[in-house]
């Protein structure tokens, strides 16, 4: 497309680079970027990367920690399952803090395992648990396919037809956004029929962050489960899922948490439910007790908590790099890295109000309580020439049918001259004001 620069828009962003160098200079996390291998753009300098919402930046220490498990392995073979320098055994372990910490768990309620579409599965097996009078789901409209595709194979294969089944709550019309009232709403009139509320902690397509507390709440009061698909919140807001009183919630560590393509995902099991050993699960030998597994008995005997779900022995070289990125998360602290989140999306959104045309809408809430740090940017009349000139000048965002731009400035990595690069390069791709 043809890139036109709009000579007072540009000129207001000019002036304000000295501001961005002045906040990467002052920013108490800047220090971390450089701990992430920066892919670089066409003219060889590093790339504008706001993706971190698709797949998070690699993490210098990755390597090193999968090397130190292939090197334990050529060393020891199977002997590294207990001699090794973590031994893989209790592998799966390293995370139950760091895990908890992240999503605001008690030790205990959080396990990594598997991918996030098996752990939802997982989750629904024992969280939906239809009866006669009460086996609907809520889910929003437009919800993840992989989450929609879950829900429904469960409501079939518990013998129910999707289209009754599924309670599908909606934005208002002219909206784009969903209102917790109106969630709230949809349970207090069907509440009855309900059995699980399924929603995301943060929509992938429009960056709103739900009130997971109040929907918890709700969903309680109605006598219905509660649970939390947390692929876009997981490292980027801070929750308290123990104290919301979440039922279950599962997330993937290749976004926000910089674990790698297909990362080894995580689950939440609250622990009122962790204790409880008679929950019906898929089970597998991994979730039985690490005391008895090797007794080879025909009975399953869960261990207690989110660990009592996993399934099979973990893949170690999968999780090594969750290990060295869920370390860097502990050392700057979610809460941090929150406040400089905060910083750095209101500073794209006020350089993006200043260049705003009509053809250039931001979807995601303003409020920072309502949204993490993606924006999603409705652009017309062609968002996808706009995505193909930004990254021919060195910025990797995404396109989402129809017309949608996400862009995740991401506080371990992101600087805020990057973001004022970016909103800069947006306004000359946009053209003058309409
Ligand atoms: C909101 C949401 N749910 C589910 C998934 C599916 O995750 P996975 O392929 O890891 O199962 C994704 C993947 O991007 C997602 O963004």
């Amino acid at each position: 497309m043809k890139v036109s620069r709009h000579a007072s828009d540009v000129r207001e962003l000019d002036q304000t680079e000295r501001e961005a160098l002045e906040l990467d200079r002052t920013d108490p996390l800047a220090a971390y970027r450089q701990r992430f291998h920066l892919p670089l753009g066409p003219d060889g300098a590093p790339a504008m990367y706001f993706c971190g919402h698709s797949l998070g930046l690699a993490p210098v220490g990755a390597r090193a920690a999968v090397l130190d498990e292939l090197d334990d392995w050529a060393a020891l073979g199977v002997r590294a399952h207990f001699e090794g320098r973590h031994p893989w055994y209790s592998y799966h372990e390293r995370f139950r803090d760091c895990g908890a910490r992240l999503v605001g768990a008690v030790p205990g309620e959080v396990v990594m395992m598997n991918s996030l579409t098996v752990n939802l599965h997982l989750m629904l097996a024992t969280f939906y648990r239809p009866t006669r009078d009460r086996y609907r789901i809520l889910i929003e409209e437009g919800a993840f396919p992989s989450d929609a595709y879950a829900v429904q194979s469960h409501v079939v294969h518990r013998g129910y037809d999707p289209r009754e089944a599924l309670c599908v709550v909606a934005p208002r019309p002219g909206e784009h956004l969903l209102r917790t009232e109106d969630i709230e709403a949809a349970l207090e009139a069907d509440g009855r029929r309900i059995a699980l509320v399924l929603l995301p902690g943060v929509h992938y397509l429009t960056g709103q962050c739900l009130d997971m507390a109040r929907i918890t709440a709700a969903a309680r009061r109605h006598g219905c489960a509660a649970g939390f698909d947390l692929a876009h919140a997981a490292g980027n807001i801070a929750m308290r899922l123990h104290d919301w009183d979440v039922d279950f919630a599962v997330w993937c560590s290749y976004k926000y948490l910089n674990a790698g393509p297909g990362a080894v995902a995580g689950c939440f099991v609250h622990a009122r439910h962790g204790q409880v050993k008679s929950l019906p699960r898929l089970a597998g030998w991994w979730g039985n007790d690490p005391r008895t597994r090797f007794d080879m008995r025909p009975e399953f005997v869960p261990r207690e908590g989110a660990d009592g779900w996993q399934l099979s022995n973990p893949p170690i070289l999968a999780l090594a790099p969750l290990a060295a990125s869920l370390a860097t998360f502990d050392e700057a602290g979610m809460d941090a890295l929150r406040r400089k989140s905060e910083r750095l999306t209101g500073y794209l959104e006020r350089l993006l109000r200043q260049i705003s045309t009509t053809s250039l809408e931001i979807l995601t809430p303003s409020n920072p309580p309502d949204r993490g740090c993606q924006l999603s940017l409705r652009v017309r009349p062609d968002a996808r020439a706009v995505v193909g000139a930004l990254e021919a000048a060195g910025v990797v965002a995404d396109f989402r049918e129809p017309d949608v731009i996400r862009v995740a400035p991401v506080p371990l990595y992101n600087t805020f001259h990057e973001v004022w690069r970016f909103a800069r390069l947006l306004s000359r791709c946009l053209g003058p004001r309409a």
